[in-house]
């Protein structure tokens, strides 16, 4: 598989999609639906965004797969599949902030966390121009810069964390927040887990967890955690998932992990 001719197509289709998300929510944005909570919410933005990428995919490589958060799955006959948020962050495309991103991997093997062996990803926040990019033995990059995953210092780790959008899912999350601040120096919640990712990535946050990840979330996130020499951790079965996702250095991660796991 040479995976360098997925990453050029990723980039150049995340930043159309970015551009388009860009400028729909400089027209205004309005809720298209609620999803499996009242505070899960698409808007008609998101639908457009991932229409795009998957028109686009379509038409540079017609038999691959296809996973996307708003239009679900397409089995591909090629051995490989797409993995796409068109717009992670939503809520806080919703209310103006500008932190959130198009997230597109592409992924051979099954397409299942764990399964699947990540060969691009991109990362891409319109609103601050900047284009996260990995390819699987390549490293992570951001414009010139290689980039490479943080260690703490002895201030403690600078932690993102996310919480779900079921509000019976938040107890656990606040018990798991207090069980790993003796580790944090600080937490951020910006809200966008592909970001988060790419933040690590990037040493802008020395760790990140969350309970409740989609694979469209971590895949191309994921793969800049480990294009940059970081640990993504997770279960069930030491892939990130819905349960947990841990990412950071290889110790910090195993810290985290201990204290999470109580
Ligand atoms: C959400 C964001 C958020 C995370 C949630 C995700 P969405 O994705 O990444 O930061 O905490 O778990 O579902 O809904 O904005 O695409
Ligand atoms: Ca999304």
């Amino acid at each position: 598989m040479d995976a360098g001719n997925l990453l050029p197509l990723a980039v150049e289709i995340a930043r159309e999609a970015g551009d388009l998300a860009r400028r729909r929510r400089e027209d205004g944005v309005a809720i298209a639906a609620t999803k499996s909570t009242l505070a899960d919410i698409v808007t008609e933005a998101d639908r457009e965004v991932e229409d795009l990428i998957r028109a686009r995919l379509a038409e540079a490589r017609p038999g691959d797969g296809f996973l996307g958060e708003e239009s679900g799955v397409e089995e591909g006959t090629t051995g490989v599949t797409w993995v796409v948020d068109p717009i992670d962050g939503t809520v806080n495309y919703a209310y103006g902030i500008p932190h959130y991103a198009v997230s597109i991997a592409a992924v051979t093997g099954e397409v299942a966390p764990g399964h699947w062996t990540a060969q691009a990803g991109v990362v891409f926040s319109p609103a601050a121009g900047e284009l996260f990019r990995a390819a699987r033995g390549a490293g992570a990059w951001l414009g010139e810069r290689r980039l490479s995953v943080s260690t703490p210092s002895d201030a403690g780790a600078l932690l993102a964390t996310g919480f779900g959008y079921d509000p019976a899912t938040h107890g656990p999350d606040l018990d798991r927040v207090r069980r790993v601040m003796p580790a944090a120096r600080d937490l951020r919640r910006a809200g966008a887990a592909s970001l988060d990712l790419a933040y690590v990535a990037a040493g802008r946050l020395d760790g990140y967890f969350e309970r409740g990840l989609h694979p469209w979330d971590h895949a191309a996130g994921g793969l800049l955690v480990i294009e940059a020499g970081g640990t993504l951790w997770g279960s069930p079965g030491g892939a990130p998932g819905r349960d947990m996702t841990i990412a950071g250095s290889a110790g910090l991660v195993e810290r985290l992990r201990i204290l999470i796991e109580g």
